[in-house]
């Protein structure tokens, strides 16, 4: 198989770097600049190379740098901002501080005729973030791109098939930056289109059942799409040897649970404990309504869950986890397996200790994992399930939390869920759910007066949910939904939709 190795010098794009090239149908591999030897990279067979940025200064002390033998390997090389200086220094040419402090953020750029700008117009937008730039080019190579303040936009060594650009083609602003790597990657570095989901899926399974032979696997599952994926994954490689535990804490939407359980026991013949636990959790949030404080009895009442169920099932080699890359970077970046904050909880306890952590999606982007999740069959609602707290609906209940409430909320989300998709507005919003407030207000139902509950609709678009706009539903969807929860769901006599950004609101109420 063709394969681009993605040389990393602690750049914040490395994954993205690799998930174009895959994107492209090319396996891209992401090895630190620390840990691949020149010989290594010879021998591995790579079809092209490509240096990744990094917030370094080529002349800094302790700054990543390489064997300057891999410029003459033989192997193209494509080095992007950092990747591209540390190309010139390498060579010989220079590098300096920019004389305006820099480029940060959208720029034009003109490029010339050259292969890497096949299909890309004399002039289009990139994306620059970098305080040094190349000032003197070393000797074979020239420039082929500028913009206003860098000459050297981009150069190349043509002879030996080095190409550098000090901008960012890998993320979206650059107008072209697709068509600039796949230029790379088909004309440059010859490769042929031969990674898919499936090569991923086959090269996963066969790695586990040899790795994890004869051991028991345990991993929580919560019903969310990583940790799903990840065990319909194992669960092809190692069958019944994978345990999974999915805890119910009565804090899941109408029906999840027993949606949860059917897929994977009944469709896929998972090993699957559902622990009850509806009534512990409950009785444990009696009397407390301070969010944070709801928030850390479900993470420790969680942890208390998980650790009896696993001293159940004895001797546990392994522990399993649907981490993906964002929880990757969330983490630190760290080179170790970190045990990552559970879905459902603040970690799992120190002494809790197994042999071996496996992360079979932790190279993958969520529409990768998304990818995979369909290529093994799993239902399209689980899929592309939107994002879902770990305390669940308890941190939707506002103040303290009844059964009265909980059940109230299910319900009136459950209408909002349906209206949006009968009338096929999903891809109006991101995220969106019914809150069940603490203030009550008085209506009319029938000829009665009733002292209801204020039921609030949030739904929101964003691209990551670090910042997100209130989504401009519908006012016949809104006063659809409204009409319904006010009539159908008993105690509730009034629905408002919630119109704050984040920030400063935040996503969820609580
Ligand atoms: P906020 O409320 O912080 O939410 O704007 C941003 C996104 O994160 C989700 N969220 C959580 N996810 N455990 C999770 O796994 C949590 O405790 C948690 N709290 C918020 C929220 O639904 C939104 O998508």
């Amino acid at each position: 198989m063709d394969k681009i190795l993605v040389l990393d010098f602690g750049g914040q794009y490395d994954q993205l770097i690799a998930r174009r090239v895959r994107e492209l149908e090319v396996y891209a591999e992401i090895r630190s600049f620390r840990k691949i030897t020149l010989q290594q990279i010879r021998d591995e067979g790579y079809k092209g190379i490509i240096f990744t940025g990094g917030p370094h200064s080529v002349y800094g002390e302790d700054s990543p740098s390489f064997d300057a033998g891999i410029l003459d390997c033989g192997i193209p090389i494509l080095g992007i901002c950092y990747g591209m200086q540390l190309m010139v220094h390498l060579s010989k040419g220079v590098v300096s501080k920019s004389i305006d402090g820099g480029e940060y953020g959208k720029r034009e750029l003109a490029v010339g005729h050259n292969i890497l700008f096949e299909d890309v117009p004399a002039t289009s937008v990139c994306w620059m973030s970098h305080s040094d730039q190349v000032s003197e080019l070393p000797s074979g190579f020239v420039s082929i791109a500028e913009t206003a303040s860098c000459p050297y936009a981009a150069i190349c060594d043509e002879t030996r098939k080095l190409y550098g650009v000090q901008f960012h083609p890998e993320v979206t602003h650059t107008e072209y930056g697709k068509t600039i790597i796949s230029n790379f990657v088909f004309s440059i570095c010859n490769c042929g289109k031969n990674w898919r989901m499936d090569d991923f899926i086959s090269d996963q399974v066969s790695k586990y059942r040899d790795e994890l032979k004869g051991k028991k696997v345990l991993l929580g599952l919560s019903g969310g799409v990583d940790s799903s994926v990840a065990a319909l994954l194992l669960h092809k490689a190692i069958g019944k040897d994978l345990v999974c535990v999915f805890v119910d804490h009565g804090f899941l939407r109408k029906n999840e649970a027993e949606t949860v359980e059917k897929t994977f026991r009944d469709t896929f013949d998972l090993n699957l404990i559902t622990v009850d636990a509806k009534e512990r959790f409950l009785k444990k949030l009696e009397g407390i309504s301070d969010p944070e404080t709801k928030r850390k009895i479900i993470g420790n009442e969680f942890i208390s869950v998980f650790e009896e169920e696993a001293e159940k099932l004895g001797k546990i080699d392994v522990l399993a986890q649907g981490t993906i890359y964002p929880d990757v970077i969330e983490s630190g970046k760290g080179d170790s397996a970190v045990i990552k904050s559970h879905h459902n909880v603040g970690g799992l306890p120190e002494h809790m200790s197994f042999e071996q952590i496996v992360e079979p999606l932790r190279d993958l982007f969520k529409d990768e994992v998304r990818k995979v999740g369909t290529e093994l069959g799993l239902p399209h609602d689980l899929v592309y399930r939107q994002p879902f707290p770990g305390p669940g609906l308890a941190v939707r209940v506002l103040g303290e939390i009844s059964r009265e409430k909980l059940e109230i909320l299910k319900e009136a989300d459950a209408i909002f869920t349906q209206e949006i998709a009968d009338q096929k507005m999903q891809d109006l919003t991101d995220q969106y759910f019914a809150v069940i407030t603490s203030s009550r207000s008085v209506g009319v139902k029938g000829d009665a007066r009733i002292y209801g509950y204020t039921i609030a609709l949030r739904a929101v678009k964003t691209d990551d949910f670090m910042t997100a706009e209130w989504s401009r539903l519908p006012y016949e969807l809104l006063e659809k939904v409204s009409s319904r929860i006010a009539n159908e769901v008993n105690g509730v006599s009034r629905v408002v939709y919630d119109i704050t950004s984040k920030p400063p609101g935040t996503v969820e109420w609580e």
